[in-house]
């Protein structure tokens, strides 16, 4: 019956960090997937989260069916995070917003009701951008096209190509962006150049899909949020997939939404209506316990303010990482080649090494990077740092 069923090759970032529990190396160290590990290299609960947690089960009780949209609450929280508490069209009801099984699970929600909505479409994914993008999207049945981002020559961005390239496409093309800490490079658009890049987007009545995972690694909150707020200020349709995977450090929970930019709230209520459709014929309606963690974080003002303070701290913790291994590579790199460490922002860094490269530095020396050079520098504390920089070292030699 399924002698015609192909081997499964494996994921190029899930497969890896399961090759990594499976190592048994005891001094391998884990820079692949996009988790972030404290300095003691554990995955950390959050304080706020464990709070949140501790009062829950004070009240634990039945556990019914949510409905397919999700936990209200939750979602009323998710579009205060995204847009911000003071977002116009959330006051106007014009934004439509299910829960979701974390970030893949609303560009999976979003990719099913657009193929159903706007079929002709095409996908316009960055090159790079994160592996499951194009498989999610190709999946759903489009043709998953790139235009240019980073630049290898300087590891910074291409604006021009990407602008250029944007500015070529068929009305109606959806255009996936990454809003903040760009995976896997690191390589961000600066305000003024998201402004650019929106005049192009709305000028050729182009859809964009953009992918927060990331919100609150990057500068703060609020920044991190730029590109959202802006094209929502300004108008734009658009559909919008969060996730709380990272920033709440709750991976497994599955906490994540997809909105949608309407043009007025009628709108917003027949497209939620298709989303919730989506959502029940993938898998019928969300999972309740992560949602509420969120919710409740997000709602206590003594525990939202400690969750930002948490937030805050691993974002700096990242970016002492940067520079210590910035500062243990500037023997054996120089130019764009080290500079790019510190430069790039959030979780990544694209390290330039090649597959050949990296495949040395997980035989020989345990270090478990992606075989695109993605660094997940989130991984790094200051116990690994000099092992990491010295096989680095080594490889590059
Ligand atoms: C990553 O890019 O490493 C993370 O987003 C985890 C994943 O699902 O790929």
């Amino acid at each position: 019956m399924f002698e015609h069923v192909d081997a499964y090759p494996g994921d190029p970032i899930l497969t890896l960090n399961e090759n990594f529990q499976k190592d048994p190396r005891q001094d391998k160290i884990n820079l692949s997937i996009g988790i972030y590990f404290d300095d003691d290299g554990r995955l950390p609960v959050m304080k706020a989260v464990r709070e949140a947690e501790a009062s829950m089960l004070n009240d634990l009780g039945p556990k019914p069916y949510l409905p397919m949209s999700g936990f209200a609450p939750y979602r009323d929280v998710v579009q205060a995070l995204v847009f911000g508490e003071q977002c116009a069209a959330r006051a106007e009801k014009r934004i439509a917003t299910v829960q979701t099984l974390g970030g893949s699970g609303a560009l999976k929600v979003g990719a099913d009701f657009l193929k159903r909505y706007f079929p002709q479409a095409q996908v316009w994914v960055s090159d790079p951008t994160w592996e499951n993008h194009r498989f999610i999207f190709e999946r759903a049945g489009f043709t998953v096209n790139t235009y240019p981002y980073y630049d290898d020559a300087t590891g910074g961005l291409r604006f021009d190509a990407m602008l250029a390239a944007i500015d070529a496409l068929a009305p109606r093309s959806i255009v996936v962006l990454h809003a903040c800490c760009h995976n896997p490079t690191g390589v961000d658009l600066s305000n003024a150049q998201w402004e650019q890049l929106i005049d192009v987007l709305q000028k050729r009545e182009l859809l964009p899909f953009v992918d927060i995972a990331y919100q609150g690694f990057g500068s703060n909150l609020d920044d991190d949020a730029f590109a959202v707020r802006e094209l929502t200020r300004r108008g734009v349709p658009m559909l919008v997939a969060n996730s709380f995977s990272k920033n709440f450090s709750l991976y497994g929970e599955r906490c994540g939404g997809l909105s949608v930019l309407c043009q007025s709230a009628e709108e917003a209520d027949r497209v939620l209506g298709q989303m919730t459709s989506a959502v029940r014929s993938n898998y019928s309606n969300p999972p309740t316990h992560g949602a509420k963690i969120v919710t409740k974080v997000l709602t206590t003002p003594a525990l939202n303010q400690m969750w930002r303070d948490e937030l805050a701290a691993m974002c700096r913790r990242i970016a002492d990482m940067r520079v210590a291994i910035h500062d243990r590579l500037s023997a054996h790199l120089s130019g764009e080649a080290l500079s790019r460490y510190i430069k790039q922002r959030g979780m990544f860094t694209y390290t330039g090494l090649d597959a050949e490269q990296v495949d040395r530095l997980r035989e020989q020396y345990g270090v478990y990077i992606l075989r695109s050079g993605r660094m997940c520098v989130a991984g790094l504390n200051e116990r690994n740092v000099a092992p990491v920089a010295e096989a680095i070292a080594h490889v590059l030699a």
